[in-house]
């Protein structure tokens, strides 16, 4: 097994930091949030949070609102509006959100015709003694708060959706796959917050469910340790509790890239078969140090930083 070049990448997150002129202390270094996000749309997500966080100085209020930005845009065909239908041609969404200094989570699960399922998670939390609503459910709650449904389906997704059905063999889920998510953690003084939000896989067997909008799978904050976030083939990585992994050995002292490396260890090692397939995290430390980890190559992960009024993205190192 090669070993990842962890010293290279904490090398790259701190000349980042150095760049943008990093503050002596930490409290310092966090003022303004830290923000760590899967993929190349975490850019925005990131920097929208930055600027709700300056204003409500609340990092669940930013993520929130980060994650809305990529559940608005069409053009990200795995989350909210825009996001791949299920094998009937219906929109299925899941969201998850958490407070690391309360140890609350709010997530709903296959919600339907509602194109932010973050928003509905968080008042779940907030709003509710329930942690997870599904389905009919949740979007009866969704409607109750205010939310109006509408149709999810875009006229591209239509079309791939059509182009799939239509296919004389297609790939169904009675097994197999196809997926991506956003996933956000924060820190500011002391204090985390994570969120998760996707379409799912594509085609997916309606009902279906997997790690975003589980507490400890999709994400996991604890102030007294870290936030985690995990984005791939979420039907196995629920299988090993990827976020509250992180964070529970961030709580026993790794730094949050060792915290990364230990869950693909350990995955690795417990089912060498799942070495070639998608698997990613984030995590962050309440202090503001970072990991960010790829099991493989072959599917890298691209991962959004912003720091000290600044953002960029970045290649995740691989475990293998
Ligand atoms: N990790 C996203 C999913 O598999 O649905």
């Amino acid at each position: 097994m090669e070993p990842i070049d962890r010293k290279t990448f904490l090398a790259t997150a701190g000349a980042a930091v150095a760049a943008a002129g990093a503050p002596a202390t930490v409290e310092a270094a966090t003022a303004s949030g830290v923000f760590l996000s899967t993929w190349k749309w975490g850019i925005e997500a990131n920097a929208k949070a930055a600027e709700v966080f300056g204003a409500s100085g609340s990092l669940v209020e930013a993520i929130e609102k980060g994650i809305n930005v990529v559940e608005d845009d069409p053009k990200v065909m795995t989350v909210g509006y825009g996001g791949l239908p299920n094998a009937q041609g219906e929109v299925e969404l899941d969201a998850g959100i958490m407070d690391g200094t309360t140890r609350r989570a709010g997530a709903v699960f296959s919600l339907h015709k509602i194109k932010n399922p973050i928003s509905v998670a968080r008042l779940v939390m907030e709003e509710t003694l329930h942690t997870q609503m599904a389905g009919e459910g949740a979007l009866q709650f969704a409607i109750a708060m205010g939310f109006k449904p509408m149709q999810l389906l875009t006229p591209q997704a239509l079309e791939a959706w059509l182009k799939w059905k239509n296919a004389p063999h297609h790939e169904t889920f009675w097994l197999h796959e196809n997926h991506d998510t956003i996933g956000m953690v924060a820190a500011s003084g002391g204090k985390v917050a994570a969120g998760c939000s996707t379409s799912g896989l594509a085609w997916k067997i309606p009902g279906r469910v997997a790690d975003s909008p589980l507490v400890g799978c999709g994400y996991y904050a604890d102030d007294a340790a870290g936030a985690a976030s995990a984005t791939g083939n979420g039907d196995v990585m629920t299988n090993y509790c990827t976020s509250k992994h992180i964070v529970q050995k961030m709580g026993e002292g790794m730094h949050p890239q060792e915290a990364c490396e230990d869950l693909m260890r350990y995955m690795a090692r417990s089912a060498p078969n799942l070495r070639s397939d998608m698997y990613c995290v984030i995590a962050i430390n309440p202090k503001g140090e970072i990991g960010a980890l790829s099991m493989n190559a072959k599917q890298p992960l691209q991962y959004a930083l912003w720091r000290n009024g600044a953002g960029a993205l970045h290649a995740a190192p691989h475990f293998m």
